[in-house]
């Protein structure tokens, strides 16, 4: 293995060759040139699968309403390069002429090799979590991520794909404008629909279009109950629903999500957490009492051979049974930097230029969206202060509704023509295995769960190997992505890339 010292030119490296010793040089240069073509290989879109339109006519609106949001795509603050065109501001969540909520989208057409035929809803979570931050740092045509000096071109823009409508949703969030007032996920699909009227009133050449309905963490809660809405209501919305991606997502209750896999977890990255004996046994003890330990290979068999048990009594965790705080804990004190979001983190932490999720502990300023001339170039309200997650509650006395694992996921994996969960490895605030039990306990288009393993290896991504695992039955595939924490998107942008490809039909092969 190569051990580099950076100052040093010349490095040495000593290689044990059975009894042999020998000597290894790399000069700086070369250790350069091996990233430089390594970084190449990686940016390259693998083309052979991408669906190819003929040269994408620009898209031309031809309601005048729709020039009032244009955003001028060369002319974004502390951005030097052409973003291209696209269309930003708020409207209304219904057409009464009384309405005071509002919902702030920013909408970008096609890139060169995207289609015109299809339209990418992207949503964030929370709940109250901004999706500009979604466009900024995970699927847009720029990225502003953690650690980065200056924001770069997104080489796995999902605009390459198609367009993609980035919305802050529900009322309550982001640059979003009026009093929150829902109580469940079904009122929060109506306002969603009531604003994508809206939105297609003024952009109504849109219409039509094949959709795909995007999110991740807790928009694997939004998303499929908004799905379940668009199909249940056909004739609200003049789109062609098409398929769902959830990513990192909650889809049920927190003991299976967070609690069960947590001690496994740890056990798996042992190297990464680096906690001592003493603390790991225990871990164990309490893993055991709280019927934790060995759950997985009990009950997550490939077919499952009946409906899968809580733990305990309690969706959150028993008394005593609340291991995923412990870790978390504990984590802090050997690394005051651990992440949630991606467990390999250490100091220092990263700069953000939108103030989360890496950078809990810093007060960053000025937050990219609160620049006055940031809101003025894409028709932000000027008097809104913006934060990437919501201060106040955006559903003010909780969200009544069911996990959709239990309510409308089924329904929607069965109307749809693809649906993919998606999970980064590397996630610790919802669990890569905890999805699996999710999925083994739910049953669509008359099976419960994946009837055959999830093989090791199984997502081969082009261009680089294999990926994490890949499974798919009945409609509904999996990922387990690897080198991913959280936002999927961000940390796994190939492989993200290839798993829209497949969503959208433009690729057979998961
Ligand atoms: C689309 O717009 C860009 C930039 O305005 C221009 O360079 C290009 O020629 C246009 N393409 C078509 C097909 O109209
Ligand atoms: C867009 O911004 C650029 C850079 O500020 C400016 O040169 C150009 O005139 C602007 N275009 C329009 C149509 O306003
Ligand atoms: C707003 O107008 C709608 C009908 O257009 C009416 O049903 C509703 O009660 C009005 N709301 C308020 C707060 O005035
Ligand atoms: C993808 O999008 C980025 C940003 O718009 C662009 O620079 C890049 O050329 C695109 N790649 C392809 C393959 O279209
Ligand atoms: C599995 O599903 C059943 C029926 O919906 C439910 O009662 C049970 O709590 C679920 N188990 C888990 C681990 O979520
Ligand atoms: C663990 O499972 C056993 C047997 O099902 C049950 O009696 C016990 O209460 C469970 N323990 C906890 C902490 O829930
Ligand atoms: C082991 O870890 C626990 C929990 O972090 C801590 O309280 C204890 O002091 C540690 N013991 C040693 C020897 O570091
Ligand atoms: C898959 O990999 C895990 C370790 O990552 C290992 O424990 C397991 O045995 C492997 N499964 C198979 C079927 O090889």
């Amino acid at each position: 293995m190569l051990t580099m010292i950076y100052p040093i030119i010349l490095v040495s490296v000593l290689a044990a060759l059975g009894n042999t010793v020998g000597a290894r040089k790399i000069t700086r240069d070369d250790m350069r040139a091996h990233q430089l073509e390594a970084a190449q290989r990686f940016k390259r879109t693998p083309h052979n699968a991408v669906k190819r339109s003929n040269g994408v006519q620009n898209i031309t609106f031809s309601n005048p309403r729709a020039s009032d949001f244009y955003v001028n795509g060369s002319a974004l603050p502390l951005v030097d390069f052409d973003i291209g065109p696209s269309w930003a501001g708020l409207l209304p969540i219904s057409g009464n002429a009384n309405e005071t909520r509002q919902l702030y989208f920013w909408f970008f057409p096609p890139g060169p090799e995207g289609s015109l035929d299809d339209l990418i809803f992207w949503t964030n979570g929370g709940p109250g979590c901004s999706s500009l931050e979604g466009l900024l740092q995970e699927n847009g045509p720029l990225s502003w991520a953690w650690g980065q000096a200056k924001p770069t071109v997104n080489e796995h823009s999902w605009t390459n794909l198609s367009s993609v409508l980035w919305v802050e949703q529900p009322v309550g969030t982001g640059f979003s404008q009026g009093t929150p007032n829902i109580e469940n996920e079904d009122q929060l699909a109506e306002q969603l629909v009531g604003f994508m009227q809206q939105f297609l009133e003024v952009f109504s050449e849109l219409k039509g279009k094949k959709l795909y309905m995007t999110g991740e963490s807790y928009a694997g809660t939004y998303v499929p109950y908004i799905a379940n809405y668009i199909y249940e209501n056909p004739s609200l919305l003049d789109l062609s629903l098409q398929g769902i991606w959830v990513s990192d997502p909650s889809l049920s209750w927190d003991v299976v999500q967070e609690e069960i896999p947590a001690v496994d977890f740890v056990h798996k990255y042992a190297g990464l957490f680096s906690f001592n004996q003493t603390f790991m046994d225990k871990l164990d003890k309490k893993a055991a009492r709280c019927n934790y330990t060995g759950y997985m290979d009990k009950y997550v068999t490939y077919p499952p051979t009946g409906l899968l048990p809580l733990p305990g009594t309690s969706v959150e965790f028993d008394k005593g049974c609340d291991v995923w705080d412990d870790i978390f804990n504990h984590a802090l004190i050997i690394n005051p930097a651990f992440d949630i979001y991606r467990i390999w983190d250490t100091y220092p932490i990263l700069w953000d230029v939108l103030g989360f999720p890496g950078s809990f502990p810093q007060k960053q300023s000025p937050i990219y969206f609160n620049r006055k001339e940031v809101k003025e170039a894409i028709h932000a309200p000027i008097d809104t202060k913006w934060t990437e997650c919501s201060n106040i509650n955006v559903f003010p006395n909780g969200d009544q509704s069911l996990p959709p694992a239990f309510t409308v996921l089924p329904n929607v994996i069965e109307k749809s023509q693809r649906s993919v969960i998606v999970h980064g490895l590397a996630d610790f605030i919802l669990i890569a295995e905890g999805t699996r039990i999710v999925i083994q306990n739910m049953t669509w288009n008359g099976l419960q769960g994946f009837q055959t393993p999830i093989a090791n290896d199984s997502f081969i991504v082009d261009g680089v190997g294999a990926y994490g695992t890949m499974h798919s039955e009945r409609g509904l595939t999996f990922y387990e992505v690897a080198l991913s924490g959280h936002m999927v998107p961000q940390f796994a942008p190939v492989a993200a890339f290839q798993i829209m490809q497949y969503l959208m039909g433009f690729r057979d092969m998961p």
